[in-house]
């Protein structure tokens, strides 16, 4: 033991004297089984993975900063959102964003031809707001009760686990809204050459609402500053003969030497209605809104600037989900949005516990006030200033109360 470095301890705190044999009744055994420190050290490593995402389970995470424009194109945000992280020129909110494969395991490799996840965490005064992308504009379906269907038919095959083409075209063929998509995915963009050369889209329809409470229909985009690569199927091929996490590593090797990956922010808006006039429907998630009607407007840029310092607190826990979002932007009446609402922090509750919200990747900057108490790994109280208080209304002094309503509310 060297006075410059910390003593190991068991996780009770006890320091560890023999990390190296585990104690025996004889020289050579049997061992006992009153070894604590065995015990402890053993009994963590079997419990070490929580499940993986059941899709995009593959990812890695940066962190950096959303730096509004104030603008929203050349008007002031303020016109269309009163949200505070677009409204204010020059404002920087901290963010982290996870990239990620859609179908296979956690440690598949980064070279398949697949969309590629791209979820922002916006750590905003106001609370969290996380805007859940792809890097492709549409989707493959519209409807969300499909999607369980959809992903079964392109995870692999339950009997030989393969992924099998006829059994993706068996359910594609059928599901003709997916034809949009699937173009995207085996047109030249399909394999994007790495994280940090690839689009980023909301793809379904949120609204933003102002001060006065009016809102528009709108589509969020990622444009990344370093340009466009994707890979042909033969350089993807020669990448994975070689690296399974190419991608992970450009990432963080980038940001580990100064060149920090940068992306614009650009909202698509139209008038909120019903739009009987366009021979689409923009709460549609497989049809993009056609550029030249509602150009892709500059709200903000992004800037990845740190990398993780662990991987599993910061990537395995990370849980974003569609239904995070804070006032000023909320949701449109596409119900695929709303499927996804659900099932995003169903998910987590499970994937991850009920209380991932504690988190490190997932706890708002702001304080958390509620009378939600307990349930498995609680290890905060994020309650008001009476800690007798778990209810509301209360008349008791320091307990929390609700916010005031908004001045005009949405839809007066
Ligand atoms: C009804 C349709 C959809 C459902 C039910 C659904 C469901 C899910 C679920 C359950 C997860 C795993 C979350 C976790 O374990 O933390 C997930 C992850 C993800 N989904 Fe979806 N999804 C849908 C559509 C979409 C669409 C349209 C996009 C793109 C705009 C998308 C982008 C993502 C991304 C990026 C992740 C990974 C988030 C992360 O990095 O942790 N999903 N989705």
């Amino acid at each position: 033991m060297s006075d410059d470095k910390p003593t190991l301890t068991t996780r009770q705190g006890h320091p560890i004297r023999d990390n190296q044999s585990t104690r025996t009744v004889g020289e050579r055994g049997p061992a006992t089984l009153e070894n604590y420190q065995f015990l402890e050290k053993m009994a963590h490593f079997d419990r070490e993975r929580i499940p993986e995402r059941v899709v995009h389970a593959r990812g890695t995470v940066a962190h950096g900063y959303f730096e509004s424009y104030g603008m929203i194109g050349d008007e002031p945000a303020t016109k269309y959102t009163r949200a505070k992280v677009l409204g204010t020129k020059g404002k920087r909110t901290p963010v982290l964003v996870r990239f990620s494969t859609v179908i296979h395991s956690k440690d598949s490799p980064e070279t398949l031809r697949d969309p590629r996840g791209f979820a922002t965490k916006f750590y905003t005064d106001d609370g969290n707001w996380d805007l859940v992308g792809n890097n492709l504009p549409v989707f493959f379906i519209r409807d969300a009760i499909k999607f369980p269907d959809f992903i079964h038919s392109f995870k692999p095959d339950p009997v030989t686990n393969l992924q099998t083409p006829n059994r993706q075209f068996d359910f594609i063929s059928q599901t003709t809204e997916s034809l949009h998509m699937i173009t995207w995915l085996f047109s030249p963009r399909g394999i994007p050459a790495d994280y940090r050369h690839q689009e980023g889209a909301g793809v379904n329809t949120y609204k933003l609402v102002n001060e006065q409470g009016d809102a528009v229909l709108c589509k969020f985009h990622w444009v990344p500053k370093q340009g466009i690569k994707s890979l042909t199927q033969p350089e993807a091929e020669a990448i994975q003969a070689k690296a399974f996490s190419h991608a992970t590593k450009d990432l963080f090797d980038c940001i580990e030497r100064g060149d920090f990956p940068e992306w614009e922010m650009r909202i698509q808006i139209m008038p909120d209605g019903p739009h009987d006039e366009l021979d689409f429907d923009p709460l549609d998630d497989t049809k993009i809104w056609p550029e030249d009607q509602f150009p892709k407007r500059p709200a903000g840029r992004m800037v990845l600037d740190k990398n993780p310092e662990n991987m599993f607190l910061e990537n395995e826990q990370a849980a974003f989900g569609t239904g995070v979002i804070v006032d000023g932007i909320d949701f449109s009446d596409d119900k695929m949005l709303v499927g996804r609402t659900f099932s995003y922090s169903d998910t987590q509750r499970y994937r991850v516990g009920p209380n991932y919200l504690q988190l490190q990747a997932n706890a708002p900057r702001v304080k958390v006030v509620t009378n939600q108490r307990d349930g498995i790994m609680s290890h905060r109280i994020d309650g008001g200033d009476n800690p007798h208080v778990n209810f509301e209304p209360s008349i008791q002094p320091g307990a929390a109360v609700e916010a005031p309503k908004n001045v005009v509310e949405y839809g007066e």
